[in-house]
């Protein structure tokens, strides 16, 4: 049995003093466990500060929003996976969907992101998730799947194994409506069964994680749930307290 993942994406919350003050208090209260395995994505402005209060704490990866295609060029206002790697990071977020409907991300952008991260040796966490029209008009299977195989579509077999993804359905991110553990298990047995497809069996290190308002309450209830291997939590991981009890669920 894996280890299940509890993520952090911060999005654009927390510059480097406010980092640093959370993650004191945060790594104050939370011992090292060898059971679980936590991420936390800060702004990029954030990665250096949050990458050196880590330093001591291998337990806990660091990850990164958002990162350009290109390792480095004319690409004003961009990230490259390089310096995120430089500053600590271990893991990428690629395709979330506040970066596909605000600033234009294609399944091919996603696609691209995911080989340049997996050949810097980092992990790219790659985002699916219908919209809300989308999910009433029934084709949230063929959306996520759509996502999932283009994002991919770049990586070599042996990166493919490593990869995690984040089913967020986007009408549960911010909302307060999360999806039934029953009804999202539905679409990470069907991303799960992708790769076993792909991969021939040797599936085991790929982990599915949900996000969409996931809070103190719902986590333990998701985080058991048979096809959830973790979780991808915004706006409940800003407040130190609610994400040291999530994390200990
Ligand atoms: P919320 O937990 O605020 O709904 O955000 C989810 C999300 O987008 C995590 O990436």
């Amino acid at each position: 049995m894996q280890k299940p993942v509890f993520a952090a994406n911060w999005k654009m919350h927390y510059g480097p003093q406010e980092t640093r003050t959370y993650l004191l208090k945060f790594l104050a209260s939370y011992p090292p466990h060898d059971d679980r395995t936590i991420i936390f994505f800060p702004s990029a402005a954030s990665l250096a500060v949050a990458g050196f209060a880590l330093r001591d704490r291998p337990d806990i990866l660091l990850g990164v929003q958002n990162v350009h295609w290109e390792e480095k060029g004319a690409f004003t206002g961009e990230t490259s996976v390089l310096m995120a790697r430089d500053c600590g990071a271990t893991v990428a977020l690629v395709g979330h969907s506040e970066r596909r409907q605000l600033f234009g991300e294609t399944d091919e952008m996603t696609a691209r992101k995911c080989a340049t991260i997996a050949r810097a040796g980092l992990t790219p966490l790659l985002c699916v998730g219908e919209r809300l029209d989308e999910h009433e008009r029934g084709i949230t299977q063929s959306i996520v799947m759509r996502q999932l195989k283009t994002g991919v579509s770049r990586l070599e077999k042996s990166q493919l194994a490593t990869v995690l993804v984040a089913y967020e359905p986007v009408w549960a991110i911010g909302t307060g409506k999360t999806a039934k553990p029953e009804d999202a298990t539905v679409v990470h047995a069907a991303i799960r069964r992708y790769f076993r497809e792909a991969l021939a069996g040797q599936t085991d290190s790929v982990r599915v994680l949900y996000g969409g308002s996931v809070n103190a309450e719902n986590a333990a209830e998701l985080v058991a749930a048979p096809e959830i291997d973790g979780l991808l939590v915004g706006g409940a991981s800003l407040d130190v307290d609610v994400w040291t009890r999530i994390v200990g669920t």
